[in-house]
């Protein structure tokens, strides 16, 4: 018996996050977690916030708080969030948590005592105004390329060129303003990844199934060469580094963010520590398939600097089975940006529609296999085709139906003719295909044939018109809707990785839940677990129509987003 770990690029803290991070790696991890769930596997959905880092202490800077109290407060903003979202994490951990410092120190010292640390003292840019050392995107300047007066230290935005801080005419610091800066000498440490490419690439070469998009990312970076990577920061906020001379720094944030996928789990069994045990997920943990979900930025850091770090501890740390990574979903075509403030953010989007139309919408048009443009008429289509007019139309024209002329009662089933017959040939066919593609991580095309098998109720309902056949033959009537409410049931119960509330209240309203165990996919595909006689009631709209005055009153409201 496998076990399945599961862990989602852990949000950065500095903000609420937009639509792209939610498509790009909570919600397909929380998917697949919930698919695997309903097949009955045994599942652990790991998360946190990423919490050290310049941008963290910015960001805290700006509300006028300290970071740690920032941290405290976001990482329960963000939490809610996801939760309203349905993201259905075993635990939601912080990287400053005081598992993940233990566990860093771990790692950092085994490579240590391996061989694969090393210092080097570079010159780096120090603020004497700000009192501190700036990180290259701290400091400000005139490119030398295009004379753009804003470029960063390493890179100017305007023209793209990647940039040395050195490099900029007239540099100052971004947090003061002050142009007093000078280049000092500091130490820093290096995981020699270098020395590790031989273990990163024997690694890479054993994993066949991963995804295109992943394998390209990683193979670019290895055929480039690996070179040493710097992981401490001239830096207040973060973990310590345990070693003399390093009074001042801490890990750099890319060091301590991954292992925090451990810390997190490691959270999450001391808060049960009878019945849970972390290491039995990452430790020598043999039988568990770890799949990993990101978008492609941190691709890198996933296949090839977080297992090197790993792997040169040589100790058997669990190691990613899948990576699933994606393109970017771009809001009219321009990047969703935290610091640019475009785009959609979730507690916005809580704010105009529900989640599931969210979660429908976004997994349908998922960036896959290119980047993918989100806009309010795409939205408005998705939802008024498929979960309006579709499964929600489905739903209600049954159960309206079947209340109408069979009082709020089941019918009873009767002899199965042809149509039932091949519709019980689709059903199965189309159920198939989309637990495959829901296996593949496969999520447009997951969608496509969820899509698919739905529209096979309605195609049904059409060819029989039991509302024609109540007048002039009552039980083929009572037939086609015993089936049609059975394929209802089967409906929501297999949506619910995908649009888990609307599920849930379709269920309910056919008095179908308190049945303990979550319903299984096969059981409901024999089109009669939804007994003769048995009593449902019509629910509440499920899902309503997004009409133009919508799209107009949303874009208006977004406007400003728009570039
Ligand atoms: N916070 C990073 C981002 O938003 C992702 C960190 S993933 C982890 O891009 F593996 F480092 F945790
Ligand atoms: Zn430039």
């Amino acid at each position: 018996m496998g076990k399945h770990l599961i862990t989602s690029a852990l949000p950065y803290i500095n903000g609420v996050k937009h639509l792209g991070n939610l498509v790009g790696s909570l919600l397909p991890a929380d998917v697949y977690a919930r698919f695997l769930r309903t097949q009955g596997e045994e599942t652990l959905f790991i998360c946190a916030t990423d919490e050290h880092g310049t941008p963290a202490e910015l960001a805290a800077r700006e509300e006028g708080l300290p970071v740690s109290e920032y941290c405290a407060g976001m990482h329960e903003r963000q939490r809610s969030i996801y939760d309203s979202f349905g993201i259905s994490f075993d635990h939601f951990g912080r990287s400053s948590s005081p598992q993940n410092a233990g566990l860093a120190r771990h790692v950092y010292e085994t490579l240590d005592a391996n061989g694969f640390i090393a210092e080097r003292t570079t010159g780096q840019v120090y603020s004497r105004a700000d009192g501190r050392f700036l990180a290259d995107r701290y400091v400000v300047g005139t490119c030398p390329r295009c004379g753009d007066r804003g470029a960063r230290g390493d890179q100017c935005e305007h023209c793209g060129a990647v940039l040395d801080p050195v490099d900029l005419i007239e540099p100052r610091s971004s947090l003061s303003g002050s142009s007093d800066l000078e280049i000092r000498p500091t130490k820093h440490l290096y995981l020699r990844a270098d020395a590790l490419a031989n273990d990163v690439d024997t690694w890479i070469n054993r994993q066949e199934g991963w995804p295109k998009l992943t394998r390209s990312i990683a193979h670019k970076w290895l055929d480039e060469g690996l070179r040493e990577r710097c992981i401490t920061r001239d830096l207040d906020w973060g973990i310590p580094v345990p070693r003399e001379g390093y009074e001042g720094k801490v890990f750099y944030v890319w060091f301590d963010a991954p292992i925090e996928y451990i810390g997190a789990t490691q959270e999450w069994a001391d808060l049960n520590p009878e019945g849970r045990d972390w290491r039995s997920w990452w430790y020598n943990a043999d039988d568990v398939t770890y799949t990993q979900f990101m978008a492609k930025d941190n691709v890198p850091f996933h296949t090839i600097f977080w297992p090197a770090a790993m792997l040169g501890t040589r100790e058997p740390w669990t190691l990613a089975t899948q990576i699933k990574s994606f393109h970017w979903l771009t809001y009219y075509g321009d990047k969703f940006s935290t610091s640019a403030g475009r785009g959609v953010f979730l507690d916005d989007a809580l704010d105009i529609l529900e989640p599931d139309y969210w979660r429908y919408f976004l997994l349908a048009q998922a960036p896959e296999t290119n980047d993918a443009s989100f806009t309010w008429e795409l939205l408005a289509t998705v939802v008024n085709k498929d979960l309006v007019g579709i499964f929600g139309n489905f739903i209600r024209r049954t159960l309206t139906l079947a209340d109408r002329h069979f009082g709020g009662q089941v019918p009873p089933c009767g002899e199965p003719t042809q149509a039932e017959r091949d519709l019980g040939v689709d059903v199965r066919e189309a159920l198939r295909r989309y637990r495959v593609s829901l296996l593949r991580l496969e999520y447009r095309q997951a969608v496509s044939e969820l899509r698919h098998l739905w529209s096979l109720g309605n195609h049904y309902l059409d060819t029989c018109a039991p509302w024609a056949l109540v007048d002039t033959d009552r039980d083929a009537a009572g037939r086609v809707l015993h089936k049609a409410i059975n394929l209802a049931y089967l409906f929501a119960v297999v949506a619910s990785p995908v649009i888990p509330f609307a599920s849930k209240t379709t269920i309910t309203a056919l008095g179908m839940t308190g049945r303990g165990s979550e319903p299984s996919w096969d059981e409901a595909a024999d089109l009669n677990a939804v007994p003769s006689g048995h009593t449902f009631r019509v629910p509440e709209l499920i899902f309503r129509r997004i009409t133009q005055s919508d799209i107009d009153n949303w874009k208006e409201r977004f406007e400003g987003t728009i570039v």
